[in-house]
Formats: C-alpha cells, sequence, structure tokens
C-alpha cells in the first residue's frame, strides 16, 4: 500500500503523514528532507544553491542516515531545499530512493509536493493536504519559535509565500494536485482533526477502489 500526501509548506502533510504511518504500520518518507539535505550539504561542500551541478553532485553523495539531522528543520533551510529542487538533475537523482522506499515492503506513507503527480503517480491514495498562508504561517512560526529561532510571524509568512510560489512555478515536478488526490483543508482542523480526517478520508477512498475493483 503507497499513500502519497502532497501539499504546500507547512500544511501539516508531514504530522499527518507520520501519524497515518503509524496508524497502519506502514514506513514514512518525508521526501522534504531529501532536498533540505542536498542545500545542506551543496553548501558544507564548498557549492554555491545557484549551481545545479555543484547541487546535484551533493545529491548524488546523499546519506540518507542524516536526514534526522534537527538541523534541517532550521528557518532558512526550507528556503535553500527549494532553490536546489528547481533543478532536474537533482530531482532524478532522488527520484530512484523515493520509488524504491515507496515500493518496499509493507508499503509506505510519504510526503512532499510531486509525489501524486511524479514519484508514485498509481499510489493507492493520495491526498494533498492544504491550509490558508496565515495559519501555516502561524504554526511554523510557533514551531521555529518553540526551536528557540528568533523570527517574526510576518517573515515566516513572506518566506513560505515566496518559497510556494517558486514550487509551484518551476519547470520541473512543480508543486500541484493530482487529478485524482483528495483535498484536506487544515484551516480549522487542529492536528488529531487533520489526522482523523484524513483517516476517514482514506479509508472512504479504499473503500472505492475495492468496490471499483
Ligand atoms: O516542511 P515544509 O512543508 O516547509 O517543507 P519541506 O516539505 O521540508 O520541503 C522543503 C522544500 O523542498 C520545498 O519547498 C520544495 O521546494 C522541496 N520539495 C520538493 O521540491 N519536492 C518534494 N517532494 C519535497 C520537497
Amino acid at each position: 500500500m503507497i499513500i502519497a500526501i502532497d501539499g504546500p509548506a507547512a500544511s501539516g502533510k508531514g504530522t499527518v503523514a507520520k501519524r497515518i504511518a503509524i496508524h497502519y504500520g506502514l514506513r514514512h518518507l518525508d521526501t522534504g528532507a531529501l532536498y533540505r539535505a542536498v542545500a545542506r550539504d551543496t553548501l558544507a561542500q564548498g557549492g554555491d544553491l545557484a549551481d545545479s551541478a555543484a547541487a546535484a553532485l551533493a545529491a548524488s553523495r546523499l546519506d540518507v542516515a542524516t536526514l534526522d539531522d534537527p538541523a534541517l528543520r532550521k528557518a532558512g533551510v526550507g528556503e535553500a531545499a527549494s532553490q536546489v529542487a528547481r533543478y532536474p538533475e537533482v530531482r532524478t537523482v532522488l527520484l530512484a530512493y523515493q520509488r524504491t522506499f515507496a515500493h518496499g515492503n509493507p508499503g509506505a506513507v510519504i510526503d512532499g509536493r510531486d509525489i501524486g503527480t511524479v514519484i508514485c503517480p498509481d499510489a493507492d491514495v493520495k491526498l494533498f493536504v492544504t491550509a490558508s498562508p496565515e495559519v501555516r504561517a502561524r504554526r511554523r512560526f510557533l514551531e521555529l519559535s518553540q526551536g528557540g529561532i528568533a523570527i517574526t510571524e510576518m517573515e515566516v509568512l513572506v518566506d513560505i509565500e515566496a518559497r510556494d510560489e517558486r514550487d509551484r512555478s518551476r519547470g520541473a515536478s512543480p508543486l500541484r494536485r493530482a487529478e485524482d488526490a483528495v483535498l484536506l483543508d487544515t484551516t480549522n482542523l487542529d492536528i488529531d482533526a487533520a489526522f482523523r480526517t484524513a483517516l476517514d478520508l482514506i479509508e472512504a477512498a479504499m473503500g472505492d477502489a475495492g468496490r471499483a475493483g
């Protein structure tokens, strides 16, 4: 079973994906961490984020054991990730790992921007998670402040809107809802409610697929 969860920055997709994976006993992959790690490594290897070859080299050398590095969640890394995520060379290098992960037993919940459209177009269930920009900025602001990062809510809002715009307008695998993805708007939902609603949508989608098959 493969569940694809996409959506814009700080929409709640990562938290929902983690809980869905635990619920069904599936493995979870946060693909945003791959792009964040490529940005981190490009800079650490002396490269420039504007250099697609340097980013692709960092992607080819990526050690997936470093994906839980807390530094990847710092302010600014999401922005850097979105710069290297524009390069088709980077995306091609990361594609094989994501597909292999998706198809391993017993199945997986994968979250990102292009999972339902490019990485796993045949996923059993696809969710597209959104929320208003203001609510997403508030959530990310609280997360960063709790981590001791000094930033204003307005700065976070400007950052995530600019990043969404870049992710939506790029040529390579842009952020887009797959035609067969179910929409989950978490603007007025807390984490528990978002999880329960996601579960209901997944159960309904699997029921439909079962009836169709
Ligand atoms: O946690 P947040 O939603 O802020 O971001 P993330 O999921 O960690 O992704 C960081 C950046 O990586 C995004 O803004 C995208 O540019 C890029 N990304 C992507 O291009 N494709 C994916 N499947 C996942 C992330």
